[in-house]
């Protein structure tokens, strides 16, 4: 019903080192790079294709290739910036949308800071990328101003969610499907996901 948990032995894995608080930077953020790649072949599995008549070297075909404009991948500042650059290994030609979002640490409110999105987002699929869905209060205003700027695909991936995270965000935006690694136990006063992996900018950018 919207929300995909990717069970994938490497996807499990890698998670696992992520969480140790004794892994260093440097090994986080290949992980996050790695496990990034895994994410975004589950996200753009329903890409719609059209069909081309190509030549090989040995007579003509008709053959699949992706049609409609090239798709959006939107991280949110900062910490979605992990998860783009392994979504952009597999899709190189994807345009970005940067979205600028700060949890106030007292409210836990998101607070944008910056906002830069390209031309004809109603006619791309777009692909919003933070690691963490904690309150959703980040992931709600940065859909929110996605479709304001003309997103109607839209679709949210994560690394680890928080189960109130995950009602909140299909409660808000029912059309957007996440797609996740993890769903942890809960949340706590400070709205840190548990036993979650810290807090996911900290430890990609110190
Ligand atoms: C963290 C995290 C998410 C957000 C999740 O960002 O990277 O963006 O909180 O929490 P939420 O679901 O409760 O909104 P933070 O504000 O720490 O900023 P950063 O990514 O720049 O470190």
């Amino acid at each position: 019903d919207g929300v995909t948990v990717i069970a994938h032995p490497l996807v499990a894995h890698k998670l696992t080192i992520m969480r140790r608080k004794d892994t260093s930077t440097k090994s986080f953020r290949q992980l996050l790079r790695e496990i990034a790649l895994l994410l975004a072949y589950e996200a753009t599995r329903d890409l719609e294709l059209t069909s081309i008549e190509i030549e090989t070297p040995l007579t003509t075909m008709q053959a699949p290739t992706l049609a409609g404009k090239k798709l959006v991948f939107a991280p949110i500042l900062r910490a979605g910036m992990g998860l783009l650059e392994g979504m952009l290994d597999l899709v190189p030609s994807a345009r970005v949308a940067h979205v600028g979002l700060y949890r106030d640490p007292a409210t836990l409110t998101a607070i944008e800071y910056y906002f830069k999105a390209p031309e004809d987002m109603e006619d791309r699929m777009v692909i919003v990328l933070d690691p963490m869905l904690a309150t959703a209060n980040s992931a709600t205003a940065a859909i929110e101003r996605l479709k304001q700027a003309g997103a109607k695909d839209v679709r949210f991936v994560c690394l680890l969610a928080a189960p109130e995270g995950v009602a909140r965000l299909r409660a808000a935006h029912p059309d957007v499907p996440i797609i996740t690694a993890a769903i942890d136990d809960h949340l706590n006063d400070h709205g840190y996901i548990v036993p979650g992996l810290g807090d996911a900018g900290d430890r990609i950018y110190g």
